[in-house]
Formats: C-alpha cells, sequence, structure tokens
C-alpha cells in the first residue's frame, strides 16, 4: 500500500489555498488534477481545505480528478467509498473530523462526507504513458510520485503536466523536488520556500 495521510505536507495545502485559490475561484470551472493520489488521502485532503475557504456554491464548481497507477485495483472503491479505517485519521483536527466524517462501527472507521465524495473524479492513470487525462486544469498537484521517475521521465512528465494546464495554471509537488533547469522556462516559482509553480506563457 502506498504510503501517505490526511492532511501531509499541510503546508503546500495552504500555500495552494493562499496563491491559487484566489485565482481558481474566478474561474466559473475549476478542474484540479491531483496525479498519484494513492488511496485518496491528499485529494480529500485538498477539497477540506479549499471547502473551508469556499462556499457551497463555489465548491460545486470543483472537480478534483484523483488519478493513479493503481496495481492492485484498490485504491477506485477506497477512493469512492471513503471509508477509512479511525488510526488513519487520528492526523485530522478533531474539529475537521467532526464536520466532514461520519463515524462508521461505532468508531472503528469514518466516512468522508457526501458533499467531499462528490468533488471527486478517480480513474486509473500511469503517467509514464505521458498521456493527460484531460486539459485546462486550473491546478495540477503531484506530491511524492516524480522522485520515482528518472530524470528524463520527471521532465517529460512535467512536459505533460504543463501542457495539460490552463493558461496562468498552477503546479505543486513535494518539497525535495527542485524544478529541473529545462522546465524553467516553463513554469515560474509562485514562493520561494516551497514548490509551487505557475505555467508561464510560451514564447
Ligand atoms: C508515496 S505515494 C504518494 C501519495 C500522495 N501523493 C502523497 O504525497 O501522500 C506515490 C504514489 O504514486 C503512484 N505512482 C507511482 N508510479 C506512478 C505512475 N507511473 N503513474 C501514476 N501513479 C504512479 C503510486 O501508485 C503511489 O500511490
Amino acid at each position: 500500500m502506498a504510503f501517505t495521510y490526511f492532511f501531509r505536507d499541510l503546508q503546500t495545502i495552504e500555500l495552494i489555498r493562499d496563491h491559487a485559490l484566489p485565482v481558481l475561484r474566478t474561474y466559473q470551472r475549476v478542474s484540479i488534477w491531483d496525479a498519484g493520489c494513492a488511496m485518496g488521502p491528499e485529494p480529500y485532503t485538498l477539497a477540506i481545505v479549499l471547502r473551508e475557504n469556499m462556499g457551497y456554491m463555489f465548491f460545486r464548481n470543483i472537480i478534483i480528478y484523483a488519478t493513479d497507477l493503481d496495481n492492485s485495483n484498490l485504491f477506485g472503491p477506497i477512493i469512492k467509498n471513503a471509508i477509512y479505517p479511525r488510526v488513519e485519521v487520528e492526523r485530522i483536527p478533531p474539529e475537521i473530523l467532526a464536520k466532514y466524517f461520519t463515524p462508521q462501527n461505532g468508531g472503528e472507521a469514518y466516512q468522508i462526507s457526501e458533499e467531499m465524495r462528490s468533488a471527486l473524479r478517480f480513474q486509473q492513470h500511469d503517467l509514464l504513458t505521458l498521456k493527460p487525462i484531460g486539459q485546462d486544469f486550473g491546478l495540477i498537484l503531484c506530491k511524492n510520485v516524480l522522485l520515482h521517475f528518472n530524470e528524463e521521465h520527471r521532465i517529460k512528465v512535467m512536459r505533460m503536466f504543463h501542457d495539460a494546464l490552463r493558461p496562468g495554471g498552477f503546479f505543486a509537488t513535494e518539497q525535495t523536488q527542485k524544478l529541473p533547469k529545462e522546465m524553467e522556462h516553463l513554469f515560474e516559482p509562485v514562493v520561494s520556500h516551497a514548490q509551487l509553480f505557475r505555467k508561464r506563457d510560451q514564447p
């Protein structure tokens, strides 16, 4: 099972909230791609943080496409049902847990709310096909995945992300993933202390 957890690297999610959300909320429809989403804690964390910062009507305009290689065929049903054992929700701030999750089996597991579930679309996808799942994304989040690829594949996947973003779209990756030199003409850093970038218009 892939390593992931709710509210992992909250700093990046909060930077998305602070820098990308003000732009995204000016769009009528917002498509977000979480590439390499594992069992769902990351896209659901993003959904919760976005919902905490926008009303019901704005949130309805957001769709988070959560994709993973899905070798095990477990990802789809787990993300769709969004029922997680208690141990996996323990890091979630109690007020958020109470607001967005319903206990199941006497508190042995928790199911995320219907509103969050309906914002997510899961699909199996191998990034190394270099074929994007769509176009015009306002934000692409790909964390703790690119480090598994060699430099050549990393650059090709980032180029694919660039092509799949709408003009001025955002790309976020993990803190330790530096932008390769070959990508500098495609993405500009949004902040100096994190790997949050904005699509540059191509010359
Ligand atoms: C360490 S997990 C990261 C999960 C989540 N993004 C996070 O940061 O918590 C890495 C994920 O990348 C997925 N992955 C690895 N190679 C992939 C590929 N070629 N295409 C899509 N997903 C891939 C794995 O299946 C796994 O779920």
